[in-house]
């Protein structure tokens, strides 16, 4: 009797033990996906959302308990290629890495990396999905930027080399023409022909000198600069074409606005191809509007570089969203009589002063160019 009791209590003791190892267990592999930088979901066989992780809440803007209990189809997961099969129940190789998109809570779609492995329960019974994924917007973003100076440098070889070819000829039709007029009387009308030879021919060497800054980074003379100033300086040459088309000018600047370091020259071209953009797409008039803040740096440029954020926006027809990632490459233009190079230039100009420039768009409402640049110091 007295050994059963004895017997009894050490049973008692080695369940109690192994249920506290079981908790422990249970708290420590809790805590680990809690605390991984992946998202992290878990549904049942029928797809219900069953778990969530911290990382998962961060990347979709959900808290845990809005998705738990919903089916996961929410999330809109879509695969990128076009191999799309049933991501759920399907026979498909299910822990291989894959990309695709997912929709966070605001509706933005975002690009993301995932894997999905079935969840089997002791007896190795499917009892659901694991998705593990990852927010792959600023490797994306990254991939872009990589590209697009690619591009710039490919067009820069081109370029300096066909201005190269032209300059020369030009040259001597230019002095050609002089020498040519040079031997006229004064009153000869053929004099007319001759200056609009020579007119042309300055226009085309204009054209040249735009090509030859894409392939010669000019060097950058930096001087102190306030935003205000630079805006002033340009509006003057669009001040008509504002008034003619009806469009309201609208300038915002925080009264503790540092000041930038820029070359003026450069700056003023860069802000001028934003606001003939936003001129050109308001043909009926509307509001261009010119914003500046103080900022504390964003990730992708220094975090600890204080700065300001410059808004340009304007409520024109707004770009639509398949040609949004092209509208900074060179010579892209929807416009009859474009160049496609006022985009280019300006971010080829922001990037060598050290900032960065965005766009947001949204058809027949406007457009918003956003766009930051340190400070001085
Ligand atoms: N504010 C805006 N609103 C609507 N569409 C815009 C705006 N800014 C740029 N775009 C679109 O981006 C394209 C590229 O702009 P970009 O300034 O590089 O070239 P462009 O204006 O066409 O020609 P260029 O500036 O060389 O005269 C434009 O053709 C237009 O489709
Ligand atoms: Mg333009």
């Amino acid at each position: 009797m007295e050994r059963e009791k004895h017997l009894s209590r050490s049973y008692e003791e080695e369940i109690l033990k192994l249920n506290q190892e079981l908790e422990n267990a249970k708290n420590f592999s809790l805590s680990l996906i809690e605390s991984i930088g992946s998202g992290i979901i878990i549904t049942e066989i029928n797809d219900k959302i069953t778990y969530m992780n911290r990382a998962g809440e961060r990347i979709l803007g959900y808290l845990k308990n809005e998705v738990i209990g919903k089916p996961f189809s929410i999330l809109g997961l879509k695969e990128k290629q076009s191999n799309l099969q049933s991501l759920f129940g399907g026979q498909e190789e299910t822990d291989t890495r894959r990309e695709g998109w997912m929709r966070r809570k605001d509706q933005a779609e975002i690009p993301v990396g995932f894997t999905i492995n079935n969840h089997q329960d002791i007896h190795g019974e499917t009892i659901g999905k694991i998705v593990i994924f990852r927010d792959l917007t600023k490797v994306y973003k990254m991939q872009e930027e990589i590209l697009r100076m690619d591009r710039l440098v490919s067009l820069g070889k081109l370029a300096s080399g066909i201005a190269h070819e032209i300059r020369n000829p030009l040259a001597g039709i230019k002095t050609t023409a002089q020498a040519l007029g040079e031997e006229m009387p004064e009153e000869d009308p053929r004099r007319e022909y001759l200056n609009r030879i020579t007119k042309e021919i300055d226009r085309l060497n204009e054209l040249l000198k735009t090509f030859f800054s894409f392939a010669k980074p000019q060097t950058l003379n930096l001087v102190p600069c306030h935003v205000r100033e630079i805006v002033n300086a340009i509006t003057p040459f669009l001040i008509k074409e504002i008034a003619d088309k009806g469009i309201r000018f609208v300038e915002f600047y925080h009264p503790e606005l540092p000041k930038l370091n820029v070359d003026k020259v450069q700056m003023h071209q860069a802000f001028l191809n934003l606001f003939l953009n936003a001129i050109q797409a308001m043909p009926n008039g509307g509001e261009l509007r010119v914003e500046a803040r103080p900022f504390k740096g964003p990730a992708s440029m220094n975090p600890n570089k204080r700065g300001v954020k410059i808004l340009i926006s304007d409520t024109g027809k707004g770009i639509p969203p398949q040609i949004l990632p092209k509208i900074f490459d060179p010579f892209f233009t929807t416009k009859p009589k474009g160049m496609g190079l006022g985009l280019s230039i300006t971010y080829q100009i922001i990037k060598k002063h050290g900032g960065t420039i965005e766009v947001e768009s949204h058809l027949e409402k406007g457009t918003t160019f956003i766009i930051y640049l340190p400070e001085v110091g």
